[in-house]
């Protein structure tokens, strides 16, 4: 199949277009390699994809692109671009999450309901939708209730795809991932920092007292997810998609400490506003509907993570 992967040197998007190249397909990849400081990282990302023979990649801001252009062959478009993270969404910053999960999702939506062979839209979404979470499992359901200014974009985008799709047909699916983790994690995410700061010998910064625990998925089990919804025969519905476990930021201090074989300098912040206590995954649905069933366990996808994080950083290990 033709297929659009948005955010495709990003972390969840390098991973689902080596995915698709390896099942056959032909893939189009966007990105505009952001934010800067993570440039090498991200072209590391697409490091198979560029200059696999059914590979195109198109390095630009979707934002100035005739996206009619872009998937007028497309007969699936994955779209992941976006400005993700939670606790960094407020104030200022919060009109270029409006701009990247808002604005953009609805130009993609426009150029998809004049797309002639589009058969599905499959929108990243997030466990962010729910809110702050006490421990329970959450449904598609449970109230979406965000407590972050970013996760108030995610839900608009899902409700612009389902707008779409009841006015004009826009045949999509939205995935609700859960916390995803593995090699090339974005940088400023937990495990990545985590890591990182204990490879270097660096103090590594818990917010809140580390109780708070989530519903962490590695990313071949959402890459795997992504594929199933792609082959999904019906259109606009939502599906959360979880891991295998959930743990604290405690807990997972312990497993790291036993990967890096040291103590850690571990050092208790103050709580993140935005940052849920609790998130966990019902997924149910996701299994039911698209046979979907994680397989990676935290030690083994954490173990992934760490022989990655101190190969990024094997050259500044003093
Ligand atoms: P990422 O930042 O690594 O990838 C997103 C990519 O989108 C970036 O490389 C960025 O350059 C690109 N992008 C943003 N705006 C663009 C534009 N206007 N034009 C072209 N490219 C643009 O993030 P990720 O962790 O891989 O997340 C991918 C998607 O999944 C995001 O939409 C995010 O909100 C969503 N999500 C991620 C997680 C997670 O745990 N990582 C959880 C829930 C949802
Ligand atoms: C992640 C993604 O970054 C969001 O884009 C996404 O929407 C969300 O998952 C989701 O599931 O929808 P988050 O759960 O905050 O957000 O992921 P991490 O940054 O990896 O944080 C994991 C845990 O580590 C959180 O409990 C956080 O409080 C904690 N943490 C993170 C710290 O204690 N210290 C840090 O330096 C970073």
């Amino acid at each position: 199949m033709n297929i659009v992967v948005t955010g495709a040197a990003g972390f969840i998007g390098s991973h689902l277009c080596e995915a698709l190249l390896s099942q056959g397909h032909l893939v189009k990849g966007v990105d505009q390699l952001q934010p800067a400081s993570a440039l090498k990282i991200k072209e590391d990302n697409l490091r198979h994809a560029i200059g696999h023979p059914h590979f195109e990649w198109h390095p630009a801001d979707l934002l100035g692109m005739d996206l009619g252009r872009l998937i007028e062959q497309a007969d699936v478009v994955f779209h992941l671009a976006g400005l993700a993270g939670v606790r960094n969404s407020w104030g200022a910053t919060f009109a270029d999450y409006l701009q990247a999960n808002i604005l953009l999702t609805q130009k993609l939506l426009e150029a998809c309901k004049q797309a002639p062979r589009l058969q599905k839209l499959v929108f990243a979404s997030s466990s962010s939708v729910y809110g702050g979470g006490g421990g329970q499992y959450n449904t598609e359901a449970s109230p979406t209730r965000p407590i972050s200014p970013y996760g108030l974009t995610k839900l608009a985008g899902e409700q612009l795809c389902y707008l779409y799709y009841n006015q004009y047909g826009v045949p999509y699916t939205a995935l609700r991932y859960f916390t995803v983790y593995g090699p090339r994690q974005r940088p400023d995410m937990g495990f990545h920092r985590f890591m990182k700061n204990a490879w270097l010998d660096q103090p590594l910064f818990i917010y809140g007292n580390g109780e708070q625990t989530r519903d962490y998925t590695y990313v071949s089990d959402l890459v795997d997810a992504n594929i199933k919804a792609m082959h999904y025969p019906k259109h606009g519905t939502v599906f959360n998609v979880g891991g295998t476990e959930t743990a604290s930021v405690n807990e997972i201090m312990q497993k790291i400490e036993r990967l890096a074989g040291k103590p850690l300098n571990m050092q208790y912040s103050p709580e993140q506003p935005g940052d849920p206590f609790a998130t966990r995954a019902d997924i149910a649905l996701a299994s039911a509907e698209l046979g979907y069933q994680p397989k990676v366990s935290l030690d083994q996808g954490l173990a992934a993570q760490w022989s990655y994080i101190t190969a990024l950083y094997a050259n500044e290990k003093p």
